[in-house]
């Protein structure tokens, strides 16, 4: 009986024991959840400072991201005169001018959350003339042309013009019209032919110094850019086109999904904040600091090493102070997801195994971030191309791309000079490449599971 009076005592406690356990447990998931994702609640005054900062900081990138011009109207503006042929010889400037319909056509967008109401009545009526320069000015004194800035005088005449990151690595939703909608930051702009934009400029003789060339030979260089390319080794090495007489520009790639990537652009040039102060102050012609003195090396950089590009001081500095929040903001973009329908679930899923598989892509692209965490860079022998772009970066190689948002940018090709017009071609490239020996299936599943990213 005693025994018996143990064991009933024994189960009790373990039942208790149990109950306790789960109990715990309950109250430990209820509370995480309440926690909510991030599992931590901010609860010092240090955790709170922290969340201001980055809500802060992510205004700020944004407003940086979309337009500030860095000082670079003294480019644009002043140097080529680009906002003389935009406004043309009927506002004081010269040619014929550029109506909203031509800026549409070279791939330039408009936000049509900046457009003032009547604007917008006007355009869905059909009543805005698109041939009109005077158009193109009231977008620009409504700020709605993306990445791009007049400067107006109190008389309100155009007297300059700035870029923003925007003009190339955002783009809208067509939500109105083709070209006119919301902002989407951080999607290639693949539309825009920024050397043609360039090109309208009636003095280039800025560049074609810094060159060494004539002006004419900038303008072809330029000419054979075409939408959704820009070159950013142009001005370090003056080199226009490749041996095989094709233009030398790349394609310009997503700024979303970058957060968690090491190295940056198709050659792999540096890290985010790297690329972001180059680019400001020597592509786009800001004003403010930057150094890096690879580019000091005359036999692959002459034009950069004539130009001291190894060593920019400026005063005042319009740019390092914006780097920080900059920087925070392009972290924080997200590759956003493909439209539902757009791809087959299934047959994605099954390429999915074959990409971590039998076809070894994600050797190179890991996932989440699609690229390898640590040093992502290949020869061009590895990934089966010729070194033509690798060999006008400092350290000779590709970049392993990250892969999200595919989806985004198909238009223009991929790879770095978009040589492969779609993801299947691609993925045939990569079969014969490293003799993957892929089933017709295999391909077809591995390049729907790539328009799944
Ligand atoms: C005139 C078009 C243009 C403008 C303006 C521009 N970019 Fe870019 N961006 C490019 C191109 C083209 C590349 C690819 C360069 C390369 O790989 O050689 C690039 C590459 C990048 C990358 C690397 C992306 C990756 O996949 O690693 C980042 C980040 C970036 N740009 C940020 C910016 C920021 C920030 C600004 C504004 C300060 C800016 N860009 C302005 C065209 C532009
Ligand atoms: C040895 C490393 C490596 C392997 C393995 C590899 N890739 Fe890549 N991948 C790269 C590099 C490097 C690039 C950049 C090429 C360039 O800049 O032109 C790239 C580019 C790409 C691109 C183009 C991205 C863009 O934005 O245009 C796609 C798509 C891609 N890879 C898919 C795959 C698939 C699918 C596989 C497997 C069949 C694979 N990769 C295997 C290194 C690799």
């Amino acid at each position: 009986m005693k025994r018996h009076l143990k064991s009933i005592l024994a189960v009790l406690a373990f039942t208790l024991w149990a109950i306790q356990i789960a109990w715990v447990s309950f109250e430990s998931i209820a509370a995480d959840a309440d926690k909510g994702v991030e599992g931590v609640k901010p609860v010092t005054e240090i955790d709170r400072q922290i969340d201001d900062n980055a809500q802060r900081s992510l205004a700020e990138g944004r407003r940086i991201f979309r337009f500030d011009t860095f000082g670079d109207e003294a480019f644009w503006g002043d140097a080529i005169q680009l906002h003389q042929s935009i406004q043309g010889e009927r506002f004081g400037g010269v040619g014929p001018g550029v109506g909203p319909g031509a800026a549409l056509d070279a791939g330039l967008k408009v936000d049509v959350d900046a457009l003032p109401p009547e604007l917008v009545e006007s355009l869905r009526n059909g009543q805005v003339d698109l041939t009109d320069p005077a158009n193109t000015l009231a977008l620009l004194k409504a700020n709605a042309v993306v990445g791009v800035t007049g400067i107006f005088d109190s008389s309100g005449n155009l007297r300059s013009m700035g870029i923003q990151c925007a003009l190339c690595h955002s783009t809208v939703d067509d939500s109105f019209a083709p070209g006119i909608g919301h902002r989407l930051d951080g999607w290639a702009n693949r539309d825009l032919n920024v050397g043609a934009i360039i090109n309208l400029s009636s003095d280039l003789s800025a560049v074609a110094k810094l060159l060494g060339i004539s002006e004419g030979a900038v303008r072809a260089v330029l000419a054979a850019w075409g939408p959704g390319k820009f070159d950013a080794a142009l001005l370090l090495d003056g080199k226009g086109f490749r041996p095989d007489g094709k233009t030398a520009a790349t394609l310009i790639p997503p700024a979303f999904g970058l957060a968690g990537v090491n190295l940056h652009t198709w050659t792999g040039w540096g890290s985010v904040p790297h690329w972001n102060a180059f680019v400001a102050n020597l592509e786009m012609h800001g004003k403010g600091t930057f150094f890096d003195p690879r580019l000091k090396d005359s036999t692959q950089f002459p034009v950069a090493a004539r130009a001291g590009f190894d060593n920019v001081r400026s005063d005042p500095d319009l740019i390092s102070a914006k780097l920080p929040d900059l920087h925070f903001y392009q972290l924080a973009i997200p590759a956003p997801k493909p439209p539902e329908g757009s791809f087959d679930q299934n047959a994605a899923l099954r390429g999915k195994q074959v990409f971590e598989s039998k076809a070894k892509c994600a050797t190179c692209h890991v996932p989440p971030t699609f690229t390898e965490p640590g040093w992502n860079m290949h020869t061009a022998e590895e990934i089966g191309i010729d070194d033509f772009q690798a060999s006008r970066s400092p350290d000779k190689r590709y970049r392993t791309s990250p892969l999200k948002g595919l989806w985004t940018h198909s238009k223009g090709g991929f790879y770095h000079d978009g040589r492969f017009a779609t993801l299947r071609d691609v993925v045939d490239h990569y079969n014969n490449h490293f003799g993957l020996s892929l089933s017709e299936q295999e391909q077809m599943d591995l390049t729907e599971y790539l328009k799944s990213l």
